[in-house]
């Protein structure tokens, strides 16, 4: 007889809490929040509280807290936001230190308890800690990625919609590269259902909207004194949900690149088709001259703290 799907939310604080829900109301699979030993009790008491959730909205699911990894054994998926989010001031990059030796703690467990699950990595810096993940867990390729893209290219889309006066749903957008402010959002792709955003947005209009976005996560910190939570999920979410359902759903990722881009061995924002077996393809798409150098800046910052992993 067929069982629900398992999942595992690795963190079960702002984000692992609001995944939980997400996935709970989308009946995706049972759910397991796993946090530290000192947290359990608050991961059991989040997870409680959830399932009682579902007698009101009309969910079926089993949400468990835990902190023992033998109670993930199997997962189907897992979503990584063990460690530390940001303060107001910092960048993703200062959180290195300590988020370092947490994602090698999760990947050595992973690989002991979920080593056919499709991991999603959440904590940053985001694509040092997939490189990492990937590294010390020996996961095949394409069973891991980084959520970055899908959250930025939804800040670049919102900011879109606001200015040109559309429905958020008709803008097409997509950005790439790694999670920081050197992030690549991709005018050349941009359009509102077809047509090319330059049409009804202003050049100067544009420029600070693909600032803003490059700043959109800092932008939250500052004034909620902690990262964003809400949009984070719901943007693991879709790919969690498009490995589970096989839905070959095209999605800007954190995806190991093994020559596309001209990038190797390292895992950076690209558009990547998810589907049951994981990361399926990378596509690659045609970017202009200045978007590929933004690309390649990007690239170097984030090789510059996967080398800085690699010395740890
Ligand atoms: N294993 C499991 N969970 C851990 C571990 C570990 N080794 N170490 C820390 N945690 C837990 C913390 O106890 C905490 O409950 O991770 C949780 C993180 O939750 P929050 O502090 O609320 O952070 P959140 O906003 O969810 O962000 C988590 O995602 O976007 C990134 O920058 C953000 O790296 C941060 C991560």
């Amino acid at each position: 007889m067929a069982t629900r799907k398992k999942i595992g939310l690795i963190g079960a604080g702002n984000i692992g809490g609001e995944l939980a829900r997400l996935f709970a109301n989308k009946e995706l699979g049972d759910v397991f929040l796993f946090d530290i030993p000192a947290k359990e009790s608050f991961a059991k008491g989040k997870a409680l509280d959830l399932e009682q959730n579902g007698a009101v909205l009309g969910y079926d699911c089993n949400i468990r807290g835990t902190s023992n990894w033998a109670d993930l054994e199997g997962a189907d998926v897992l979503v990584i936001t063990a460690g530390v989010p940001r303060k107001p001031g910092q960048s993703r990059d200062d959180l290195v230190a300590i988020n370092l030796p947490i994602i090698r703690d999760v990947a050595n467990n992973a690989k002991k308890y979920c080593p056919d699950a499709f991991a999603i990595v959440i904590s940053n810096p985001l694509d040092a800690m997939v490189f990492e993940y990937a590294k010390v867990t020996g996961c095949p390729k394409g069973k891991v990625a980084g959520m970055a893209g899908v959250l930025d290219s939804a800040r670049f889309q919102a900011f879109l919609a606001r200015e040109a006066g559309t429905s958020v749903k008709d803008v097409r957008a997509m950005v790439l590269g790694g999670h920081g402010d050197d992030m690549v959002p991709v005018l050349s792709m941009t359009t509102i259902n077809g047509v090319p955003a330059q049409t009804l947005i202003a050049k100067d209009k544009l420029s600070a909207i693909v600032e803003r976005t490059r700043k959109g996560g800092g932008e939250i910190v500052g004034l909620m004194g902690t990262s964003a939570y809400y949009a984070p999920a719901s943007a693991a979410v879709s790919m969690a949900e498009a490995f589970l359902l096989d839905q070959k759903r095209l999605l800007p990722c954190a995806a190991h690149l093994d020559g596309q881009y001209g990038f190797k061995d390292m895992f950076i924002g690209v558009p990547a088709i998810i589907g049951g077996n994981g990361v399926e393809k990378i596509v690659e798409v045609p970017l202009t001259e200045e978007e590929k150098g933004m690309l390649d800046k990007s690239a170097k910052s984030v090789q510059a703290v996967v080398d800085v992993c690699k010395k740890s």
